[in-house]
């Protein structure tokens, strides 16, 4: 099949080339040049597990090309939304400047028969709009709404072995001909026997919504346990160990930490919130806002808990932080928790300095006050305090005699409880988790 993905960022460029591994015919359009120069040369713009090879070997194939010219969606069986909706400055809502300006630069481009599939992550009703966008414009294209659910550091493998499809269509109908084009397109996931799942559109834009902000309720659970276990000298990991045996809960995403972040979570359950406000249904969520405080103040816990390893004041402490992406396996800092705890304690009077594996020329653009070190043994020479941000498997890794001799003082603050304190203590460390004794 012929296929357009409108919008080459994250989403878009990892939809582009499974769509073209899966063997269609895809091009990618964005209005980024830069980034279209980037994926033409087979680079990812980003860090993410196995996209550079994947790039290079459709591209070798002839079936992927990127291109700022929107006319080159002309003729695609298919046109897939993939721009992003970001969190509006000073607001809680979406940002949906760049889903209706792609739909509106798109309509010239449109034939009778192909069929328009959103994927980005968008309000309950926006779907509803651009189909009318789209009808008013007189072309005879449907519009269906086709959530991704990709996380990132392994989004090549969820993308091409999807755990559900869910397509939203405007009757809500299975029998139709878009359906059966879309079905086209994932032929062989289908054929895997991924499950698929037919519903009105709303249904769609909210299926996404809903499990993200589940997601997150779930950390922000595990969390408030964590506090809740620190006041009362328990063990939060063992905690989720026995409560997920319980396979109606289930262990994953059970982690308690420095709590969540990234480009989806938060601003997903913001988005979501002041969505319901505006159908009259704030009600129905306001637990999100809780949700959302819980898992904020995991980060003011661990400032603190800082000054507490510090011996009661941050001022002049050397603090290495390891880590600065919001997950490992990514170089994607947005709404880090490591880095907005690295940059409060910087405030405080300490001096940090951070290293990651992959995300220092990103977090080194968001918060230039901070100090930055590519060599994790040089990044904690002298330090008075490590602080384990990002569980990358690097830093878990660390052995715990080796690393002593290159600190001031031997103490750390394990933020995502991924060591071994007993470990960690019999190396002379001072050693502490978050919700554990
Ligand atoms: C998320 C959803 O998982 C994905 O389905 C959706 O498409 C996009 O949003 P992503 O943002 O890539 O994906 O990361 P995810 O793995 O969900 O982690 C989100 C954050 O939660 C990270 O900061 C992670 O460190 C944190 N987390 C996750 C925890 O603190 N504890 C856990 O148990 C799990």
């Amino acid at each position: 099949m012929r296929i357009s993905v409108i919008g080459c960022g994250y989403l878009g460029a990892v939809h582009a080339a499974c769509m073209a591994k899966l063997g269609h015919d895809v091009v990618g359009i964005d209005v980024d040049e830069h980034k279209i120069a980037e994926l033409s040369a087979a680079r990812a713009p980003f860090y993410e597990p196995g996209l550079e090879d994947l790039l290079r070997e459709v591209q070798g194939t002839g079936r992927l090309t990127f291109t700022t010219d929107m006319a080159t969606a002309r003729g695609s069986d298919v046109h897939f939304i993939c721009v992003g909706t970001p969190q509006k400055k000073e607001e809680n809502a979406a940002d949906l400047t760049y889903v209706d300006a792609a739909t509106q630069a798109l309509l010239p481009y449109l034939s009778a028969g192909d069929i328009v599939v959103g994927k980005s992550t968008v309000p309950v009703g926006t779907a509803t709009r651009l189909r009318a966008m789209i009808e008013n414009s007189g072309a005879d294209t449907e519009l269906l709404w086709n959530p991704e659910f990709l996380r990132e550091g392994h989004a090549v493998s969820d993308t091409l072995n999807p755990d559900r499809l869910v397509y939203g269509v405007f009757d809500g109908s299975e029998d139709q001909r878009a359906v059966q084009i879309l079905d086209g397109v994932y032929a062989s996931s289908l054929a895997a026997g991924t499950q698929r799942l037919v519903t009105d559109l709303p249904t769609a834009e909210l299926v996404k919504t809903a499990a993200n902000s589940f997601l997150a309720t779930k950390i922000s659970f595990i969390n408030a346990m964590a506090e809740l276990c620190e006041a009362a000298g328990a063990d939060v990991t063992l905690l989720a160990d026995a409560i997920g045996m319980d396979d109606r809960i289930g262990r994953k995403f059970l982690n308690a930490g420095i709590g969540f972040g990234g480009g989806c979570l938060p601003k997903d359950i913001r988005a979501f919130m002041a969505r319901a406000g505006e159908l009259g249904a704030d009600q129905a969520l306001t637990f999100l806002r809780e949700v959302d405080a819980i898992n904020m103040r995991r980060r003011t816990r661990v400032v603190e808990l800082t000054r507490e390893l510090c011996g009661g004041s941050l001022m002049g402490q050397r603090i290495t932080v390891l880590g600065a992406a919001f997950k490992p396996e990514s170089d994607d800092v947005r709404d880090s928790p490591a880095l907005s705890i690295a940059a409060q304690l910087q405030l405080q009077g300490a001096v940090v300095t951070v290293t990651d594996p992959k995300a220092l020329a990103n977090a080194a653009r968001r918060f230039p006050e901070l100090h930055y070190e590519e060599d994790t043994e040089r990044a904690l020479a002298n330090a008075d305090a490590l602080l384990l941000l990002t569980e990358w498997s690097e830093y878990r890794d660390i052995d715990p005699y080796d690393m002593a001799v290159h600190v001031a003082a031997p103490k750390i603050l394990d933020g995502r409880n991924v060591l071994d304190p007993a470990k960690w203590r019999a190396a002379g460390w001072t050693y502490r988790g978050l919700g554990r004794p």
